[in-house]
Formats: structure tokens, sequence, C-alpha cells
């Protein structure tokens, strides 16, 4: 399949074709994605849950941390659309550090695009990025970061007054210079509204049907993760129980002389089994 850009993304989104969008952090799974034909894959910061097990989730997650496995993800799937994710404290900082830290992304893991969680408040630092020559996905909505100041893993946007905040933010960062939009954890009233009030593609990750696209983290699809699950996330496999299975059966095997047997096993070359015995004499 051709790798989609920016332009494809944007017609996308005028002739109505969603866009599927899922988070990989690693080589194999950025190859499944690619075979599987997804348009786009984010190395996101939640890799501090799914990968690194943090109890304080992304917070501690640093640059290097992505920068090696976006690398990973980039060579798993080279014609996908491939975004870094900037981790805690990366951007909010000042604009030099977010282009820097931007072009970290580009310089050593050859990404296409670059995104940033925040509204109004982080518009001087996208607008620094776009400057410098590169892709911003924007995030609002629930965003995993700032879950402190939310008071937890909670939706956004249910009051009139909360979501008139949000689309304040997706209008800000739109004019900020950002190519897409994510919106997190808001009523589908809210997704539909900011998806249709904008130009640029709109994605959801629990903001309801109406979104340009949709945005699941992988580790919930396939069933890995399964400290909690939010409202929003469908499980198409269940690879934690799977994978527990598959690791006691080897261990019974183990245990029980079943493996290996002869197919798992290299073979000498002819006769030069009995000249060992031979020479070990
Ligand atoms: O890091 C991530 O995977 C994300 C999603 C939760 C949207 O930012």
């Amino acid at each position: 399949m051709q790798k989609k850009g920016i332009l494809d993304f944007q017609r996308m989104k005028k002739e109505g074709e969603k866009v599927t969008w899922l988070t990989a952090y690693d080589y194999p799974t950025a190859q499944f994605e690619e075979r599987a034909g997804i348009d786009m894959i984010l190395v996101g910061d939640s890799m501090g849950n799914c990968v690194y097990g943090y109890p304080t989730g992304t917070i501690p997650v640093t640059m290097d941390q992505c920068i090696v496995h976006t690398e990973a993800v980039r060579r798993g799937a080279p014609n996908t659309f491939v975004i870094g994710d900037m981790p805690f404290l990366s951007y909010q900082t000042t604009p030099d550090d977010a282009v820097r830290n931007a072009g970290r992304f580009y310089k050593e893991a050859g990404v296409d695009a670059i995104k940033l969680e925040g509204g109004r408040r982080v518009t001087k630092m996208i607008r620094a990025i776009v400057d410098a020559g590169m892709v911003v996905c924007g995030h609002i909505g629930l965003t995993p970061q700032s879950t402190g100041q939310f008071g937890g893993y909670k939706a956004q946007g249910r009051t009139a007054k909360s979501a008139l905040e949000l689309v304040k933010d997706a209008r800000a960062v739109q004019e900020a210079g950002v190519a897409f939009l994510l919106i997190e954890a808001v009523t589908p009233e809210v997704g539909k509204f900011i998806t249709e009030d904008l130009e640029i593609p709109v994605y959801g990750i629990g903001a309801g049907l109406h979104c340009d696209g949709q945005l699941l983290i992988v580790s919930d699809v396939l069933g890995i993760w399964e400290a909690f699950q939010p409202k929003f996330v469908k499980r198409y496999a269940h690879m934690a129980e799977e994978s527990v299975k598959a690791i006691q059966d080897y261990v019974s095997e183990v245990r029980e002389g079943k493996f290996p047997t002869e197919e798992h096993c290299y073979k000498m070359i002819e006769g030069e089994a009995e000249k060992l015995m031979e020479l070990v004499q």
C-alpha cells in the first residue's frame, strides 16, 4: 500500500473517508500494523504504561526512550505515516526546547509528524515547531500528561461550559498551525461539533463516531494491557490470556520432557556422530 501523507488526510476528510490510527512501540507490532493496512501509527508516550509499567504512567517517559521506540517503529513500518509523541516537559518549558526536541524525532527517528498535548497554553510551542518546518498533531480533551489537574482519567467537556473551553482550544491550535488534531475522552456531541467546526482533520480516541478517524492504543486492542479498560476501548483479541496459556504449555512440556522433539533438533552430518564417538574414546 502507498504511504499516506497530510494531503491524503485532508482529502479523506473532505470525502468522508475515515482514517485508521493505532499506537505501536516496537518493530514487530509496527510490521503487523503496516501489513494490516493502518493509515497512521503513533509512538505514544503511553509506552510509560504499556511498555514500562510506570505507576505514574506517561510522566517519567523521557525523550531518549521515545526516540529509541520511534526508531524501531519506523524500521517496522517504513511505508506508514509515523508520529512521535512528545513526552512530559519536552515542550512545555520553552519554544526553543519544543523545537529542539521535535527536531530530534525528525533527525534521529525519521518521523512524519510529532504530537503534543494541550490547547491555548501550548500555541507558542506549536507555532515555533511549525515555523521550523515540522508537522504537528494537536491533542486536547483528556490529556494524560495533565491527569493530575483533571483529578484522574475522566471524560472532558461534559457540560456546555467545559465543552466551550475545548472548542476554544481546538480553534486556537488550528490557528497556531497544527496539521490535524486528536481529541480524547469527550462526548460524541463534542467530537462531532469540533470535527465539523475545524478545517483540519480531527481524530478521536473516545470521542465518538463522527470524528474523521479513530485512534486506539494497540495494547488495548490486542488485549495485552489489562490494568484498566477505559469505556471507549474495544478489545479485538485477548493476547494476555493467550500469552500466559502459551507460556504455561511451554513450561509443562519442558518439565515433562516433551519439548524439544526431533523436529526442533539439528542433525549431525551423516557418519559424524559415529566418528565423534571414536574420537572421544
Ligand atoms: O500516548 C498515547 O498513546 C496517547 C494516546 C492516549 C492518545 O497520547
